[in-house]
């Protein structure tokens, strides 16, 4: 495995060659041809912590579950400044929040929003999201066939989303628009076009919420306070921008893959609908287990302090990755971690990474997910990939299927 990228970086001199791998995660045709082929692929075959070059530069990457647990709890040498990959305008920076805040202050941004996004919160959207999803459901289910990430993946959790933003359904069409403008366009105009867009209509929300508050997403950042002042414009901007990059791509490619894997696998398929008649609670673990296996993006940090870890020594300011899909597939935690088992015993499985900056939205997908599960098995128990389809995967931060059409 090698790429481009990796000619155009320079590898530090403390990386010792045998220890550099250029497997190009996101991009290499390997990972393009099949992603979850080449998660497997690293965690079998390569050495627990190598250095690649990607497009965004040289980090280490980190394949155990251990090591990828312990980045993510070690504040004191794993910081999160400058550990996303997003780019910005020197001329004007923001920080993405919470994601690009240190502790003590991350906590401070999270409280304005723990009421919504804590298991109680979300607890309370489960009847929207069932009537929701049943309405799209209504849509397609006699036309025998659709495109599922449009018809169903992407404009459920859109449409979630609004409603826990405070923002208006009428705008669910041009967020997807939007949310796949910036996530997935191929050229960089496409991709500053959308982004435009968004941040002007962040910014007039943000405006019309500080006139007009009321009790949802945007208007508690607009109106939260840290360390008793209100957050400036910057911050709000930040916090809601962020909102918007982490919640609606991760979650409608979480869905795809899952959705690909039930299509190919009618036995699996209806062991689902038999444990979800039989014991409705059983689609918790069956929600987990899928969860584990298509785990759809990564973590990125930077070293505050030198490290030296399974006798791989990092210096202060180099850039680490836990590769959270391969760690979900390390063997040491979860026996024979390929094969899908609703009975495993309970773990903490890494896709939603974890420690103090664990995903915000956990409860949110996992009910999203879960509820998306219930309500199409119920009503399309038998459905297919449509016959001549390729699958196709986009380089990028986010795994899933581009595309995913559906017959029945
Ligand atoms: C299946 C869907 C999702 C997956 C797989 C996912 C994955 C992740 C991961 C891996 C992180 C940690 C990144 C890191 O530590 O570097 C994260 C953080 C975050 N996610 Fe999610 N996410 C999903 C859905 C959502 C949703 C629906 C929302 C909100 C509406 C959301 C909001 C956030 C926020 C705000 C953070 C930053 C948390 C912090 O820094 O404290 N995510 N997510």
């Amino acid at each position: 495995m090698a790429t481009q990228a990796a000619q155009a970086f320079q590898i530090p001199d403390h990386v010792p060659p045998e220890l550099v791998h250029h497997v190009g995660i996101t991009e290499s045709p390997e990972f393009l041809a099949d992603p979850y082929a080449f998660f497997k692929k690293l965690a079998q075959d390569y050495p627990p912590i190598f250095y690649s070059v990607g497009s965004h530069g040289g980090s280490w990457h980190f394949l155990k579950h251990a090591d990828a647990f312990r980045m993510l709890r070690d504040a004191e040498y794993f910081s999160n400044e400058g550990g996303t990959p997003f780019p910005r305008d020197p001329a004007d920076p923001f920080k993405f929040i919470p994601i690009e805040i240190d502790p003590p202050d991350h906590r401070k941004y999270r409280a304005i929003l723990d009421p919504i996004f804590s298991p109680q919160g979300i607890q309370q959207l489960d009847e929207t999201i069932r009537r929701l999803a049943n309405d799209l459901i209504d849509e397609v289910i006699d036309k025998g066939e659709c495109e599922f990430t449009t018809a169903y993946g992407r404009p459920l959790p859109v449409s979630i989303f609004l409603d826990l933003m405070g923002l208006p359904q009428s705008m669910r069409d041009t967020f997807v628009d939007w949310a796949v403008g910036l996530l997935h366009s191929t050229t960089r105009e496409g991709m500053a076009a959308a982004f435009g867009q968004i941040v002007a209509y962040i910014k007039q929300a943000i405006a019309e919420k500080r006139a007009n508050p009321d009790d949802k997403v945007v208007s508690r950042i607009v109106h939260g306070e840290i360390d008793g002042r209100q957050m400036d414009e910057k911050e709000s901007f930040g916090f809601v921008l962020f909102l918007f990059i982490a919640g609606l791509d991760t979650v409608f490619a979480t869905m795809n893959n899952m959705w690909l894997w039930l299509a190919e696998n009618p036995d699996r398929r209806h062991e689902i609908i038999a444990r979800m008649t039989a014991n409705p609670g059983d689609m918790n673990a069956v929600t987990e287990e899928l969860l584990r296996m298509w785990a759809v993006t990564f973590s990125g940090r930077s070293l505050r302090k030198d490290l030296e870890l399974r006798g791989v020594k990092m210096k202060a300011g180099d850039k680490v990755m836990s590769v959270l899909p391969s760690c979900n597939f390390d063997e040491e935690i979860w026996p024979s971690p390929l094969t899908v088992d609703f009975d495993r015993v309970r773990k903490p499985i890494l896709s939603f990474a974890g420690g103090v900056h664990s995903c915000m939205g956990a409860h949110l997908a996992r009910l999203e997910i879960r509820i998306g599960l219930e309500e199409w098995l119920k009503r399309i128990p038998d459905f297919s990939v449509k016959p001549g389809t390729e699958i196709e995967y986009r380089p990028g931060g986010v795994v899933g299927p581009e595309y995913l059409p559906l017959e029945w």
